[in-house]
Parts: structure tokens; C-alpha cells; sequence
């Protein structure tokens, strides 16, 4: 079934409007494989309807970042949305979006000038911006997103709470190619040698969590270990971050912390920004 198409505002008001029951939103930024099909398959298990949207977001990338160069696949978007059996699409162009530039927009607070916000200055401000119109315009009742970024996901499901936005949030499980590559848009940037280099960030992620049981710096330590080899690979990897943080606030875990965290990792191969994480349960052996 081909899904119904909304570019604009309008369009998207009475497709919304025709919608009984339960509304499902999986926001992104197109370039769709099997990691947003696995979202779409987990908004179909949570509501009647699925929706799409498909933006790339000029608000989230910072000045020299790959806002030109993001893959833009529209028919082979469609084609996968047609395959999952999605409802509607939403592909609003930028002036859809931002008719004028935004002057309010939304300030991530204290969690998105860390970790990925100290390496994007500017990007979780962008982000939040775009999906808290997204969430006001298609008006779903819960919102899918990947585990992978666990950052967004954290700030997303914060801001939701924070602001009292009507909408339930579900993280789903990131996927990952045969050799642990974690799935993303940007993996189609890397060269054959590239990729090779890039596989130490899931490796390093393995390596942590099979230390869990023996507490946080062990779990680090063996992570960084596996990431200094990467280093002086070649192509290297130019790392960014490893920090083992709790899931909500991503502030760094204690010395002594037991319990949920989350080992998170990224780095550059090339030009090609790349991250993954891991959910871990400290002095616990992990999954
Ligand atoms: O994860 C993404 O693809 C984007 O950050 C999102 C959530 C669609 C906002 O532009």
C-alpha cells in the first residue's frame, strides 16, 4: 500500500484529521535502512496508524558539518515506507518547516552542552526544536525513536516531561550489521578501509560491556583499550568520546555505581562522524 504523501502544513492537517484511533510517529531524517524500519515495525505494534516524517533538519547540523552532503533518498524512502506498510508520510520542505527563521526555540539545558552537545555545540537545540514542531504538527500519541542515539532519545523523553507534551516516547533497540556495525545514514559515507576502522566503536562497546560485572573503570579501561588500536589504525580513528553515563542525565556514573548506565562512544573515521552505545548493568554481567 503506498502511504498518503503530506508535504505541506495543510495537506498534513486533513490527512490528520481523517485519523480514528491511535496515531504513531517515527520522526526522521530519510535516508531509511533497516534500523528505521525496525522503528516503523514497533510503531505499527504501538498504534492503528503510522506516520513518517522525513526532514533533514538544517536547525541540528553546526556550520561545516554534512548538512549538503546527507544522503536524500525520497523514492527509496517511499518504497520502504510502502514496504512497512506506513500510513502517512510527512516531507515538508525547509521552508514548510521554518516559513521564518525560528527566533524561540528550545534550550536543551545543562544535558545538551555534554557529551555529544560539547562535540555538536548547537545540534541538541536544533534537534529538540525540530521534533517538538514535529510532535505539535502531526499530533501523534506516541513517537518512536532509536536507541542508537541515546543522547537525543534521553533529552527527547526529558523535554517531553518537562514540558508537559501530551505524547507517549518508545526507545527501540538499535540494529546492527552481522559484524556489529551499528546501522545509520551516515555508514554510507565510509570507505571500504574506513569501515573496517570504524567496526572498533562496536568492538570497544563488547568489550566494555563484557567487563560489567567488574565495575565501572574496568568496563571503561577495556573499552578504551580496544578504541588506542583504533587510533593508530589506518585510516585512524580520531576519537571524540567514551564515557559511561547514567541513561537519563548522562552525567558520568560514580566509581562505585551499580545499576543501569550506559557506555556511550564516538569518534571520526575520515570525514564521517560516527556514534553507538551500549545499555550496560553495572556488577551485573551485561547482555
Ligand atoms: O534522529 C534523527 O534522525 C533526527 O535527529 C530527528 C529525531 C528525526 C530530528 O531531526
Amino acid at each position: 500500500m503506498t502511504p498518503v504523501i503530506a508535504k505541506t502544513r495543510e495537506e498534513l492537517a486533513a490527512v490528520r484529521s481523517g485519523v480514528r484511533g491511535t496515531l504513531a510517529l517515527v520522526p526522521t531524517m530519510g535516508a531509511l535502512h533497516e534500523g528505521h524500519r525496525s522503528l516503523i515495525r514497533r510503531a505499527r505494534e504501538a498504534a492503528g496508524t503510522v506516520a513518517v516524517s522525513i526532514f533533514v533538519n538544517p536547525l541540528q547540523f553546526g556550520p561545516g558539518e554534512d548538512l549538503d552532503r546527507y544522503p536524500r533518498t525520497f523514492a527509496a524512502d517511499l518504497e520502504a515506507c510502502a514496504a512497512e506498510g506506513v500510513d502517512i508520510v510527512f516531507a515538508p520542505t525547509p521552508e514548510v518547516m521554518y516559513p521564518r527563521a525560528p527566533m524561540v526555540t528550545i534550550e536543551p539545558g545543562a544535558m545538551g552542552r555534554i557529551v555529544e552537545g560539547e562535540t555538536r555545540p548547537g545540534h541538541f537545540a536544533g534537534m529538540l526544536t525540530v521534533v517538538a514542531k514535529l510532535l505539535n504538527l502531526v499530533r501523534p500519541d506516541v513517537a518512536v525513536f532509536g536507541e542508537k542515539d541515546a543522547q537525543q532519545l534521553a533529552m527527547i523523553r526529558r523535554m517531553v516531561a518537562d514540558l508537559d507534551v501530551p505524547v507517549e516516547i518508545i526507545g527501540s533497540p538499535t540494529v546492527r550489521e552481522l559484524d556489529g556495525l551499528a546501522l545509520s545514514s551516515r555508514n554510507r559515507y565510509l570507505a571500504e578501509d574506513e569501515r573496517r576502522t570504524a567496526l572498533a566503536l562496536s568492538r570497544a562497546l563488547r568489550a566494555g560491556a563484557d567487563a560489567a560485572g567488574d565495575g565501572p573503570s574496568a568496563v571503561t579501561r577495556a573499552a578504551r583499550r580496544v578504541l588506542d588500536e583504533a587510533a593508530a589504525a589506518e585510516p585512524p580513528l580520531e576519537l571524540d568520546y567514551l564515557v559511561l553515563v547514567d541513561p537519563s542525565t548522562f552525567t558520568e556514573v560514580a566509581g562505585d555505581h551499580t545499576g543501569p548506565a550506559v557506555l556511550a562512544v564516538a569518534g571520526r573515521v575520515g570525514a564521517t562522524h560516527l556514534i553507538d552505545n551500549v545499555p550496560l548493568e553495572l556488577g551485573k554481567e551485561s547482555r
